[in-house]
C-alpha cells in the first residue's frame, strides 16, 4: 500500500491573505476618474455609485478584527492616489494620516499589509490633463510614490506598483467601458508604455528611499485556450492573445525590451529587473479562436468584421456573464509558464463572483491545491491573497449581485457583514497552514476521491 499524504502543507512562511482595493472598499470617493464615470451613467450595472461602499475610509477595525479571527498574516490593501494628491499642487497629510492609523491596526494585528499604490483609479486633475497618454504620467506616478514610501515606508516592506495594467489598458483604451472610454489602439500603445515607464520610475524610487523594500507588480492572467483542438488557427490565435496579455509587460519589466515575431518591438530604459516579485491575479479561462468564414465575409465585405471568437465551451463552469470558466488547474498552469522570470510570486487576487457561496468553498480547495502542487515542484510561490474578504464594489458591475466576491456577504444598507462558510474553511486552511483530509470531509467531500486518489485505490 502506498503512503498516504494525510494532507497538503503549506512552507512555515507562507503568507495567507485577502485583498481590497481603496476604490471597492473605502467610499467617499469623490475625486477620481471612476467617480467621474458614475456621475455620468450608462457604464456601470444599474448606473450605480461606489458611494460608502464597506465604509473602511470611516471604520475599517471591524474588517480587521475579521481578518485577525481568520489567522491572516498578510493583506493586500491600495492606496488611492487622488486622495493624498487632491490637486497636483496639494498634498493631504490627513489622507496619509488615515492610512498610517490603518497600516498600524493592520500591524497590531499580526496582519503585514501589502500596499498597492495604483488599482485603476486615477485623480480627477491627472485625468483631466490625458491621464496616462500624457507623457508626464510617469513623473507624476513617481512623485506621488516618493511623497507615500517616504511618509509610509517604515510600515510597508511589501509595495505594489500597480494592478493589472493590461486589463486598464484594454478596458479602458480599446474597449471604452472604463475611464478614459477611448477606443484607440494608438492612446492604448501610448498608455501602456507609459504605465511601464511609471512602474520603473516607482521602483527605483522605492528603492531610493527603501532599499530594503520588496517592489512588484500585479498581473493579470488568464488562460487561453483554442476553441476548436483541431483548427490550427485556434492555437495561433490562443498562442498570441497568451503572448501579448500575459507576457509582454512582464517581458519589458524583466527584460527592458518586447520583442515579437524575434525583432525588437519596444525597448524601455532603465527596465531590466525591476520586479523583486511578481504578483499573479488569477481567475479564469478562455477559449479563443479564428471566425474563418467571416474573415471570408470581409474580404466581400458588407458583414461586421467579426473575426474572432471568445468565450467559454459548453458544459464547463462558468462565472456569470462575460466571465471566462472555473478552472483550477489553469491556476497551476499560470505558475509554470512565470518561471521563465525567475522571480518569487505572490498570488496577488483569486476568487470567484458568487454570491449564495454554492461554488467558493471547492474554488478555494481546488486552487488551493494547485498552488500547493506547484509549490512542491519547487516553484516559489510565498503567498496568497483570497479576493476578496468582502463582497464589494466591482468597478462596472457596480452592486451586482451576480458579482460578489466576499468572504463575508455585506448587506449595502445596514454594512452588516454576513458570514460565508467559505470564509469558515478559509480561516481553518490559514489557521493550520494545510489542507486536511478532515477539512475536505467536512466542507466539500466530492472531491476527496479527486484530491486523494491513493485513497479511493488503497
Ligand atoms: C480584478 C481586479 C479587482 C476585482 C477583481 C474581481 O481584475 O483587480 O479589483 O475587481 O478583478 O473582478
Amino acid at each position: 500500500m502506498t503512503k498516504r499524504n494525510e494532507s497538503f502543507d503549506f512552507p512555515s512562511t507562507f503568507r495567507w491573505g485577502t485583498a481590497t482595493s481603496a476604490h471597492q472598499v473605502e467610499g467617499q470617493q469623490t475625486n477620481n476618474d471612476w467617480w467621474a464615470t458614475e456621475q455620468v451613467g450608462g457604464y456601470i450595472y444599474k448606473d450605480q455609485r461606489a458611494g460608502d461602499a464597506c465604509d473602511w475610509w470611516r471604520h475599517a477595525e471591524s474588517d480587521f478584527e475579521r481578518m485577525a479571527a481568520m489567522h491572516l498574516n498578510t493583506h493586500r490593501l491600495s492606496i488611492e492616489w487622488s486622495r493624498i494628491q487632491p490637486q497636483p499642487d496639494k498634498w493631504s497629510e490627513e489622507a496619509l494620516l488615515r492610512y498610517r492609523e490603518m497600516l498600524e491596526m493592520l500591524h497590531d494585528r499580526g496582519i503585514e499589509p501589502m500596499v498597492t499604490l495604483h488599482h485603476f483609479t486615477n485623480p480627477l486633475w491627472m485625468a483631466v490633463l490625458g491621464g496616462w497618454e500624457n507623457e508626464n504620467s510617469p513623473k507624476w506616478f513617481e512623485t506621488y510614490v516618493r511623497k507615500v514610501v517616504s511618509t509610509l515606508g517604515d510600515l510597508v516592506n511589501l509595495w505594489c506598483t500597480i494592478n493589472e495594467p493590461m486589463v486598464l489598458l484594454v478596458r479602458g483604451y480599446l474597449l471604452g467601458n472604463w475611464p478614459p472610454h477611448q477606443r484607440s489602439i494608438l492612446s492604448l500603445y501610448q498608455a501602456g508604455l507609459n504605465m511601464a515607464q511609471a512602474h520603473v520610475a516607482a521602483y527605483h524610487a522605492i528603492h531610493e528611499i527603501n532599499p530594503g523594500a520588496q517592489v512588484g507588480l500585479a498581473k493579470h492572467m488568464d488562460v487561453w485556450s483554442p476553441h476548436r483542438d483541431w483548427i490550427p488557427t485556434d492555437h495561433l490565435v490562443a498562442r498570441l492573445v497568451n503572448r501579448i496579455t500575459n507576457h509582454v509587460i512582464l517581458d519589458a519589466l524583466t527584460k527592458g525590451e518586447v520583442r515579437l515575431l524575434g525583432r525588437r518591438f519596444i525597448q524601455l530604459e532603465n527596465a531590466v529587473d525591476t520586479l523583486d516579485w511578481l504578483g499573479i491575479n488569477y481567475y479564469q479561462r478562455y477559449r479563443v479562436g479564428m471566425k474563418i468564414r467571416n474573415i471570408l465575409r470581409t474580404i466581400f465585405p458588407k458583414l461586421p468584421a467579426d473575426i474572432f471568437y471568445h468565450g467559454t465551451k459548453p458544459g464547463y463552469q462558468k462565472g456569470p456573464g462575460t466571465w471566462g470558466e472555473i478552472h483550477a488547474e489553469g491556476l497551476f498552469d499560470t505558475l509554470r509558464s512565470v518561471t521563465r522570470y525567475n522571480l518569487p510570486i505572490y498570488i496577488t487576487e483569486n476568487g470567484i463572483p458568487d454570491k449564495d457561496d454554492v461554488h467558493r468553498p471547492r474554488f478555494i480547495l481546488t486552487h488551493l491545491h494547485q498552488l500547493w502542487k506547484a509549490i512542491q515542484q519547487g516553484i516559489p510561490v510565498r503567498g496568497y491573497y483570497h479576493w476578496s474578504l468582502v463582497d464589494n464594489f466591482e468597478w462596472g458591475e457596480g452592486y451586482n449581485p451576480e458579482f460578489r466576491f466576499g468572504l463575508f456577504g455585506v448587506d449595502f444598507e445596514t454594512q452588516e457583514r454576513i458570514p460565508r462558510t467559505s470564509g469558515e474553511l478559509y480561516a481553518q486552511i490559514c489557521k493550520y497552514n494545510s489542507i486536511s483530509q478532515e477539512l475536505i470531509t467536512e466542507y466539500d467531500p466530492e472531491l476527496l476521491p479527486q484530491l486523494f486518489p491513493q485513497q479511493s485505490t488503497a
